[in-house]
């Protein structure tokens, strides 16, 4: 208990799904956490229930001001910012299902995807790196995925987009350590976790309990992962147990890529 005692973690994308299970389990082990989305509403209510300890804020991660404006609140509130956890993502498939192959995907598209994924998390880190100068330490983490190490695609944009964030944190990690900077970085990659970003891609009905058999049938642990067990692999990253542990990945997958199936049996 407490692993993150006295820290303050700063989480986007944490009104729902894996970013709330992060903000549980931040608020858990001690830390002040500063909850922050686009959906205001979720945000509050989440907030409120995890009581004195956590606080909602406005934070679109595409948005520069937002970053500014919540970063200077954090130092002037609590004189730090100790952890950054860039979770805030998209698939491209909120409102429906479209066309994200190579040949279809339209260039409208693929930049929304990227705005949020890739323009958001290079803001995210730019922006935690100089609050965390105050103390000169801390913890970035950053949500990938399993996409962000395989190609796919019927969702070229998002594995791309996911790609981006695995290399940037390396980037970030050794310009870190450059300066002489006690902060780290890290990349988590998850690959089917059950929130709400599966919805739209698993549908309603009769046919899903088939259709969510189908997606992990090539997993070798064969179910989707927990919000809660991202959430555990974040904890350790965000805490002083993982001080020597930057630029690395942690891969969440049930053993996907541990083999193909490929694999000669
Ligand atoms: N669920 C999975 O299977 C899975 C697998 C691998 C990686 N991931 C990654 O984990 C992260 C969280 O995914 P999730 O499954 O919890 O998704 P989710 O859709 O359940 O939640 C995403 C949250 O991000 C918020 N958000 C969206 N755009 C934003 C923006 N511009 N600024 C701030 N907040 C924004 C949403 O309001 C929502 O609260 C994402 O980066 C996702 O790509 C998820």
């Amino acid at each position: 208990m407490h692993r993150l005692l006295d820290k303050v973690v700063l989480i986007t994308g944490a009104a729902q799904g894996i970013g709330e299970a992060v903000a549980r389990a931040c608020v858990r082990e001690g830390a002040t956490v500063l909850v922050t989305d686009i959906n205001d509403v979720l945000g509050a209510v989440l907030a409120g229930e995890l009581g004195a300890t956590a606080h909602f804020h406005h934070l679109d991660v595409r948005e520069e001001r937002d970053w500014a404006a919540v970063t200077t609140l954090a130092l002037a509130t609590y004189g730090k910012l100790d952890v950054v956890v860039n979770n805030a993502g998209i698939t491209g498939f909120e409102s429906g299902m479209v066309p994200h192959d190579p040949e279809h995907v339209s260039l409208a598209a693929w930049r929304a995807v990227m705005a949020t994924n890739a323009d958001g998390v290079m803001l995210g880190c730019q922006y935690a790196i100089r609050a965390m100068r105050t103390t000169g330490r801390g913890s970035i983490v950053n949500i990938s995925s399993r996409s962000g190490l395989v190609g796919i695609p019927a969702a070229a944009a998002y594995a791309a987009s996911k790609a981006v964030v695995r290399n940037h944190s390396k980037s970030v990690a050794l310009y870190c350590a450059q300066q002489h900077l006690a902060i780290r970085c890290n990349s988590v990659h998850p690959a089917a976790i059950m929130t709400p970003m599966w919805e739209t891609m698993l549908g309603h009905g009769a046919g899903r309990a088939d259709r969510e058999r189908a997606m992990v049938r090539e997993t070798p642990l064969q179910r989707f992962g927990t919000p809660a067990e991202v959430a555990h692999a974040v904890v350790y990253l965000a805490s002083d147990e993982s001080a020597y542990t930057t630029g690395a990945e942690i891969v969440l997958d049930g053993g996907l890529l541990a083999g193909s199936a490929a694999t000669p049996g």
